[in-house]
């Protein structure tokens, strides 16, 4: 908790260190009421700041200094200056040595920052400035050092004793105690230290790299989930593989280890040979994680293990900085599990998540810059714009300089920059000077924030046979800028003559035409490019791939979205035809009910998902997606002023109206698809993913008609399936549906099966926290009360306030502000002892000014509460802050 008023940093402040450390010693003497921590620090001053030894200030938080040695010489309190975030001593050489012994209270560690306990183990979080909470140091990407680090406990409760790098030594000590000294040979900043200690099993494997080094790979467990590794081992390996295959990156030590822990702040963490992850990105196995926990643990292992190279090798110099390692490891672990999986729906569930969610965040009072200027809490800043819309950006660049011309710039990046603490500018130079290509303008999207509009118009000109597209971009003010500088926008493109097949792509100018599928820049705010050749209108396929992060719009009518659902050569487009179409309708339903007329749909939504649902050809996982109507998340982010009860009602309408229409069809495509998964063992396959998920879907609208027949299915397939995402589908389709006795007992059974496991226990509660029946918020106070529950632990909190938050929006906004009184409630509790989890459960409140004036009204109330509640986090002062400014 702050004692000083939080204040701004500034990325225009930057300075190199005054001081490095060269080397770090660090000694943990753990035990059940604190622990001691021994650091030696070999330090020099920087020669880049010039002569002179200014005084040398260390970062420290709720440390309590035992000891402190400058060479070798003993500080009695009169040699140095304490405060609670720093100690400050002066260096009386240019190289020395610093020995401090600090005393820490990670048994009562609730924050889950620096060195904590989950259950009976230690383990740590350092990232961003988490080593600040366990020794005095230079907590700051930019000063990195090897580290050894001597770890000593008692054997019996903590047989085995981590961290990062090779194993050295080891051997017993007194007391019953036992001690093993680490030895991590690559430079690094403090952020990636790590240290376990505890009773864990591991399951153990090997990989032999490109060079033919043998690697020694290691999941270490609670010795309860020794069971449910496998499918994490799996990903590790493939990983390895892909990242030497697609990126020439091999491994470079001798041991490459993952330890899951139950409480953890976000998904995981890539600590220098010792990862650290949320065991809910680790564990899974058929019976109790779906299809999408395997699908994150493959991706969330691989994104952890591609930071090896981007983020440890090549890190960032400051926090500003943190999506040259999120964005460029998120595009990274994109490509991966495209590769693993279907591309395109990979692609399709990307979109549709920045969509929602980013373009939320670019719209809201967060909104900042994939590289921000500024920020008072660097926590806050692990958001949807530098990981997911970081992505799209490297994504970009990607797509105009190729596949091979990016290889050469990410090969130019790693050589040049290995061992080194480096800037977005870097990595974009590397692009640069790889390519001869200047991106210079391109720069823009890392320091303008918002969402760009592109709007599009035609005409075609079928005397002169030529065809011409117009541009016109801009993008909205946000909280940092009002006026903003065009971006390079690359729009993949494609025309559609009559029978719906691509044409030759040449424009006015060119010698020749090219392929049927090609990418433009879009440079100035307004633009026209010209195709010629063509000899009838044609109809675009524009921004294919969605190749980039922006809001397009062309004035299309429904039956050319139809006509593009069926005929484009883009898998993407025709999702997002569909979906477009979907939108349409939607919100002329939306309209009806705002004006009280009887709700009527237009038949051609039913029409194209009919042909959808018929035709085999199709990619069932395609299928599903298509079946798929925009979320109500997504359809407030486009509204203007989101009308929460007409969303729902017109969302739900069209639901029902599409089971009815499409009863017969879905109800086949049910039945032949839960055959097969009754024929065949559990698979964590694209193909099987593809076929459940069909099945899945199917079972939710077949539910809507209420049909005794379909409540059989589904309680046959909630007892007798041999996998969680069958079984969970099957919950939730009773969960939301009206029959009380069927879903209380299947609800009461289900906990009875999984008590013991709290994963599964976390699906539980967010499927009923997720139930928009009436009477949302009662039944999430009541799930509170349940045993399995507890707020400490931030998967329980996400699992039940985080879903009924963020997915059960027409009870979370009921009418009478209870959702916003009690969200509030939560994150005034939560910043009492876990700061970051408080400001995350606090994003829904930010979005205030997205709902009517008697919401805004009740929202900002709850956040005027929160900021007047007592001592804040800087994290929770930020977040309510900046909503309120
Ligand atoms: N670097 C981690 C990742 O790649 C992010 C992370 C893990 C993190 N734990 C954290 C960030 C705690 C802030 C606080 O996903
Ligand atoms: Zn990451």
């Amino acid at each position: 908790m702050r004692t000083e008023q939080p204040k701004m940093i500034y990325l225009k402040d930057y300075q190199a260190p005054d001081y490095l450390i060269e080397e770090t010693h660090l000694t943990f003497e753990l035990f059940e009421d604190h622990s001691l921590v021994h650091a030696q620090l070999v330090m020099r001053r920087n020669p880049e700041r010039g002569a002179g030894l200014p005084p040398l200030v260390l970062d420290g938080q709720q440390l309590e200094l035992l000891s402190v040695n400058l060479a070798d010489q003993a500080l009695g309190a009169d040699d140095y200056q304490l405060t609670d975030s720093h100690l400050t001593v002066q260096p009386k050489s240019a190289s020395f040595t610093l020995d401090t012994t600090v005393k820490i209270h990670p048994e009562t560690n609730t924050a889950l920052e620096g060195l904590y306990k989950s259950g009976s183990m230690f383990c740590t979080q350092c990232e961003a400035e988490g080593f600040r909470k366990i020794t005095y140091y230079l907590d700051r990407p930019d000063v990195m050092s090897t580290f050894t680090t001597t770890v000593i406990a008692e054997q019996h409760r903590y047989p085995i004793l981590l961290s990062n790098g090779n194993p050295i030594a080891s051997g017993p000590g007194e007391d019953g105690r036992h001690w093993a000294t680490w030895e991590d040979p690559f430079k690094k900043p403090a952020y990636l230290f790590a240290l376990v200690a505890g009773d864990l099993w591991c399951v153990e494997d090997t990989f032999t790299t490109m060079t033919d080094r043998v690697v020694a790979l290691r999941i270490y467990v609670e010795p309860e989930n020794i069971d449910k590794c496998q499918h994490a081992m799996t990903s590790l390996k493939k990983s390895m593989r892909w990242d030497e295959e697609t990126y020439g990156r091999e491994y470079d030590l001798d041991i490459f280890m993952i330890v899951a822990v139950n409480d953890f702040n976000m998904g995981a963490m890539e600590n220098k040979g010792l990862n650290i992850f949320n065991s809910s990105a680790v564990l899974a196995r058929a019976e109790t994680a779906t299809d999408a926990a395997h699908q994150r643990v493959e991706a969330i292992v691989a994104h952890e293990y591609f930071h090896n190279w981007s983020g440890n090798r090549v890190t960032c110099r400051d926090w500003f900085q943190l999506s040259l390692k999120e964005g460029f490891t998120v595009f990274r672990d994109s490509g991966f599990s495209a590769d693993m999986n279907s591309a395109t729906v990979k692609r399709i569930q990307d979109v549709a998540y920045l969509r929602t969610h980013q373009f939320a965040e670019d719209a809201g009072p967060m909104a900042h810059a994939v590289r921000p200027d500024s920020f008072i809490e660097i926590s806050n800043f692990y958001t949807l714009t530098v990981y997911e819309k970081g992505s799209e950006v490297v994504g970009m660049i990607h797509t105009l300089l190729g596949a091979e011309g990016f290889r050469k710039g990410s090969d130019l990046y790693f050589e040049r920059h290995d061992g080194q603490a480096v800037t977005c500018d870097d990595f974009i130079k590397a692009m640069e000077d790889a390519n001869g290509a200047d991106l210079t303008q391109f720069k823009r999207w890392y320091s303008q924030a918002g969402t760009p509009r592109l709007a599009v118009s035609e005409s075609y000109d079928a005397v002169a046979k030529t065809y011409s597209l117009t541009f016109r971009q801009s993008c909205p003010e946000t909280p940092d800028k009002a006026e903003k500088l065009p971006f390079v926008i690359p729009v993949e493109l494609g025309l559609l003559d009559a029978k719906g097949s691509s044409m030759a792509l040449r424009l006015a100018g060119e010698a020749t035409a090219g392929a049927t599928s090609r990418v433009i820049s879009v440079t100035e705010a307004e633009q026209t490019f010209t195709f010629v050749d063509i000899p009838e209108q044609p109809l675009p396929s524009l921004l294919r791939g969605f190749s980039a992060p922006v809001k397009l719009s062309f004035p299309y009518n429904r039956d050319q979205l139809m006509f593009l659902m069926q005929h484009d050569s883009d898998g993407f487009n025709r999702w997002d035809a569909g979906q477009q179409l979907s939108v349409q309708v939607l919100q002329e339903l939306i309209a009806q009910h705002q004006q009280g007329q009887a709700l009527h749909m237009d038949q051609r939504l039913i029409t194209a998902l009919r042909s959808v649902l018929s035709d085999e050809s199709l990619d069932q996982a395609m299928v599903a997606e298509m079946l798929s109507l925009p979320g109500e998340a997504y359809l407030t982010e486009i509204s203007e002023v989101a009308d929460v009860d007409a969303i729902h009602a017109a969302r739900e309408f069209a639901r029902k109206q599409l089971a009815d229409n499409l009863h017969e069809a879905l109800w086949l495509r049910y039945q032949a698809n839960r055959e097969l998964s009754k024929q065949t063992p559990y698979v964590a396959a694209a193909e099987h993913f593809a076929r459940r998920a069909l099945q899945n879907i199917a079972l939710s609208y077949l539910m809507l008609s209420g049909k005794p027949e379909v409540l059989a299915a589904t309680l046959e397939q909630f007892d007798t399936s041999d996998n969680m995402t069958e079984r969970l589908t099957a919950l939730a389709v009773l969960v939301n549906s009206p029959f009380e006795a069927e879903k209380a007992q299947a609800l009461a059974v289900f906990a009875e099966n999984f008590k013991d496991n709290p994963l599964v226990m976390d699906q539980w509660f967010s499927v009923q926290a997720g139930s928009t029946l009436p009477g949302g918020l009662a039944r999430v106070k009541a799930l509170m009360e349940h045993p399995a529950f507890n707020i400490k632990n931030p998967n329980k909190v996400r699992a039940l306030m985080g879903a009924f938050a963020g997915q059960n929006l027409i009870n979370f906004h009921a009418a009478d502000g209870s959702g916003y009184r009690f969200l509030a409630d939560l994150v005034i509790e939560l910043n009492g002892f876990n700061p970051q989890i408080a400001s995350r459960q606090l994003a829904p409140l930010t979005r205030w000014r997205k709902y009517d004036s008697a919401r805004q009204a009740l929202m900002r109330a709850e956040l005027e509460r929160i900021r007047s509640s007592g001592e804040l986090s800087s994290d929770v002062f930020e977040v309510v802050s900046k909503s309120l400014a």
